[in-house]
């Protein structure tokens, strides 16, 4: 029996991994706080073959408890699933001797900042990015850059499309900068963030992720994903369909951009999730890689749609397994994200008339709670799920059921 050590399990992907370890007979032992460790729901806690309890907020600190834990334990593998604990799980792989990232660059995998500056090195397509500590050097900075507006500013560590927003103006840009510095520290753990914030050329054209195993530096590839946003001034996701419609042509450009990311950031063995933009003049320009499985029940998705489980690939590749990435089946599936019309008191959701295609639907907020309106991913209150034969056909009942459906709020 195989023992996975995995750092940090509640995030979207952490039940998908437990699941996947089960597939593969795998034990999970799972490193978190103790306090964060007691919001577990019951349902994760019950998948979960045993817990170590560190700082997590203390690199140091937790890097030796876990290596000893890891010791004593006969543990094979390192995974994670939040972003920020990316560099840990890189440190501790190397320090245990066993597979996984370059630690000298993973903090360019959770750090916009550092990502942009990765970026440049490894002549990655990506958009023209400087740096500021403060919204008083916003203007003169861009100006010195040669960055003309739109432009868009966003916190160096965060995610979610937490303090995004696409700035058409100078008038605009330091109420941008001081709601993208409103982040100081990260819940549960209290990870304290980067204040710095990263102002960037905006990029237009449609948008698209990819899911990327990687075992011994060779990449298995996980169907592209379209990213349906909000437009405007800020964008926040409202729903993913895989595969996208896309032409083997655009697939393989999207899969080199992604590929020059990977390198430049030194994922090596793990899994990462790319987030590239297909600009009409400039083709596929990465915005950024996250290495660890996709959020948003992504690997739902991709699983229905295709078949492939990269939860288990990215489990097989940790454990220096080949992993099982095959052909994907001809299918699609969609997910949407539901918000509220405005801000008030969320009452429920209705989907009257025909569900066809609908074939799982949930929701995160309890009616009565107060929301807000749909600036970032926060204001979701729940999701639907579609599956059909192809992207057209998820794409339209989705479009038709969306649009019947009703978010009460009073
Ligand atoms: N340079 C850019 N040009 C155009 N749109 C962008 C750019 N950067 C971010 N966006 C939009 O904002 C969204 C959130 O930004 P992102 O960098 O992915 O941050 P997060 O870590 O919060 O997901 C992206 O999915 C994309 O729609
Ligand atoms: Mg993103």
């Amino acid at each position: 029996m195989k023992r996975i050590l995995l750092i940090e399990a509640l995030a979207n992907s952490g039940p998908y991994v437990l699941d996947a370890a089960r597939s593969l007979d795998a034990h999970v032992f799972v490193a978190t706080h103790e306090d964060v460790y007691e919001s577990y729901p019951a349902a994760l806690r019950d998948k979960i073959h045993g817990t170590v309890f560190t700082d997590l907020t203390d690199p140091d600190r937790a890097l030796a408890e876990l290596a000893a834990f890891a010791r004593a334990t006969g543990i094979d593998a390192v995974a994670g699933c939040w972003e920020f604990f990316t560099p840990l799980v890189a440190h501790l792989a190397q320090r245990l001797g066993l597979p996984g990232n370059d630690p000298l660059r993973a903090q360019a995998c959770r750090n916009k900042a550092e990502m942009a500056q990765a970026f440049r090195a490894g002549q990655v397509p990506a958009p023209a990015t400087i740096v500021v500590d403060s919204a008083g050097q916003a203007e003169g900075a861009l100006g010195r850059a040669g960055i003309g507006f739109p432009v868009v500013v966003k916190p160096a560590e965060q995610g979610g499309s937490w303090g995004v927003s696409v700035v058409e103006s100078p008038g605009q840009l330091a109420a941008a900068v001081r709601h993208a510095q409103s982040w100081p520290i990260a819940a549960p753990h209290g990870l304290p963030m980067d204040q710095r914030v990263v102002l960037q050329e905006y990029v237009d054209g449609p948008e698209f992720s990819l899911d990327t195993v990687v075992w011994r530096d060779e990449y298995f590839h996980m169907p592209l994903v379209e990213k349906h946003t909000t437009g405007g001034s800020y964008r926040a996701e409202t729903g993913h369909t895989c595969p996208a419609a896309l032409g083997h042509a655009d697939v393989r450009a999207v899969r080199a951009a992604t590929e020059r990311a990977l390198q430049a950031l030194g994922i090596r063995n793990g899994v990462a999730h790319t987030e590239v933009k297909l600009s009409p003049g400039a083709g596929p320009v990465v915005i950024e890689v996250g290495a660890r499985l996709p959020g948003d029940h992504l690997v739902d998705v991709v699983r229905r749609a295709s078949g492939i489980d990269e939860a288990r690939a990215y489990l097989q590749a940790v454990l220096d397994e080949k992993p099982d990435v095959p052909e994907p089946r001809q299918g699609a599936c969609a997910i949407r994200f539901l918000t509220p019309p405005r801000a008030g008191t969320f009452r429920g959701v209705t989907v009257p008339g025909r569900h066809d295609g609908l074939v799982d639907q949930h929701l995160t907020t309890p009616p009565g709670a107060v929301v807000g309106g749909a600036h970032d991913n926060s204001a979701r209150i729940g999701h639907l799920v579609f599956t059909a034969p192809t992207p057209g056909q998820v794409n339209a009942d989705a479009a038709r059921i969306l649009a019947r459906t009703r978010v009460e709020v009073s």
